[in-house]
């Protein structure tokens, strides 16, 4: 497998949109958005780059095959046909998912177990629980072979050891600020940080870091990885000294302490300011406005039973009294929640799932 293929880079249902652009503007070929992602075209060196500088994507997959097949015997035969050697490793064991929709083979157990078998026997790689993925979709009769070729979800960048019990997914923290017109060029300031999700992908934007820059992915155990090409590529940096800090503030001492490692670990601790406090003695750091971007206790995730709306209204208010000439960008599940704030919201954005929620970013031009 040389020539250029399918890729498609995974997001959550919503989110499209945003991923498309930060594609877009990364300057992948023929991007696409399609429900549950984007695809673009290109061959391994796309798959690595896209792996390696997308933040918005949850994972990357390559789609390496696809067939017709109207029954099993059918798709036995034509899996054994895959170019299995181009893309797997026989000493590298692989696991098998499938999924059928609106197809004539509509058992997805036996579907996975036909393709499990040709590799097996055609290429005579192992099983294993924690294997490189192949994901098999039957859907309308065709047969669409993809490789996972992030491993762990993209979400993980490799710094985050330190967790607090509701933390933001990155890739998702990622697209927000993207939402919210961020582009690495003004101060942010996040009051009630946490793990200091958001200040970290803000600074890593401002530096221009790689997100995937200090991890490993699935790609690198496939037949088709080639190591030094690989190095070649990581090693380009096109860091840059950002032109303001980011600021991260909790009421919290063990979130600080999580936030500091955290981005102590990522690289980024000289361009991120963590410090204790809570909302009610929030004041703006000194130089231009920017964005504050927030995701505040919600739902049934943390403060279950407890009145949120006077958190919410404290937060307004201390945007409001101090906050001149910054745009917000708030990430909560509760529209009431969001109305106790009194900020001058836009147009609310679709909701995103997110750990079995649904949140929307709630985005204000520049307070008056
Ligand atoms: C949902 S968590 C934020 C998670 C964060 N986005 C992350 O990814 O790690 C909400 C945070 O708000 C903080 N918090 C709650 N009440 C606060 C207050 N009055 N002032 C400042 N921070 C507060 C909590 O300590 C908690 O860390």
């Amino acid at each position: 497998m040389t020539e250029a293929f399918e890729i498609f880079l995974a997001t959550a249902p919503g989110l499209e949109p945003l991923l498309f652009e930060e594609v877009r503007t990364k300057g992948f070929r023929r991007p696409k958005a399609v429900p549950g992602g984007v695809t673009i075209e290109g061959g391994w060196p796309e798959v690595w780059r896209a792996n390696l500088w997308v933040r918005g994507a949850g994972r990357v997959l390559a789609r390496i095959d696809s067939f017709r097949a109207v029954h099993l015997a059918q798709l036995d035969a034509k899996a054994r046909r895959v170019d299995w050697a181009g893309v797997l490793r026989a000493d590298v064991p692989f696991r098998v998912e499938a999924s059928c929709a609106g197809s004539r083979i509509y058992h997805s157990g036996a579907a996975a177990q036909r393709i499990e078998t040709a590799i097996r026997e055609t290429l005579g790689a192992k099983q294993a629980e924690d294997g490189v993925l192949v994901m098999v979709r039957l859907e309308n009769d065709q047969c669409t072979i993809s490789v996972d070729t992030s491993g762990e979800p993209l979400h993980k960048r490799g710094y985050k050891q330190a967790l607090n019990p509701a933390p933001l997914r990155e890739t998702m923290a990622a697209l927000f600020l993207r939402q919210c017109g961020y582009e690495g060029t003004e101060p942010v300031v996040d009051p009630m940080c946490g793990a200091g999700t958001f200040v970290i992908e803000a600074a890593e934007i401002a530096a221009r870091l790689n997100p995937g820059r200090s991890r490993t992915f699935a790609f690198e155990h496939l037949a088709s990885f080639d190591a030094e090409a690989w190095a070649a590529m990581r090693a380009v940096r096109s860091q840059r000294v950002p032109a303001a800090r980011c600021y991260g503030r909790d009421r919290d001492a063990g979130a600080i302490a999580m936030s500091r490692a955290n981005a102590e670990r990522a690289g980024v601790a000289e361009i991120t300011d963590f410090a204790q406090a809570p909302i009610s003695e929030l004041t703006p750091p000194e130089g231009p406005p920017g964005l504050v971007i927030v995701n505040p206790p919600y739902g049934s995730r943390m403060g279950e039973g407890t009145d949120l709306a006077p958190l919410y209204a404290a937060f307004g208010q201390a945007m409001l009294r101090r906050f001149a000439g910054w745009r917000v960008g708030m990430v909560t599940s509760e529209p009431k929640l969001a109305q106790a704030t009194r900020l001058p919201f836009l147009p609310n954005t679709a909701p995103v799932p997110h750990g079995g929620l649904r949140v929307a970013l709630y985005r204000t031009l520049p307070l008056a």
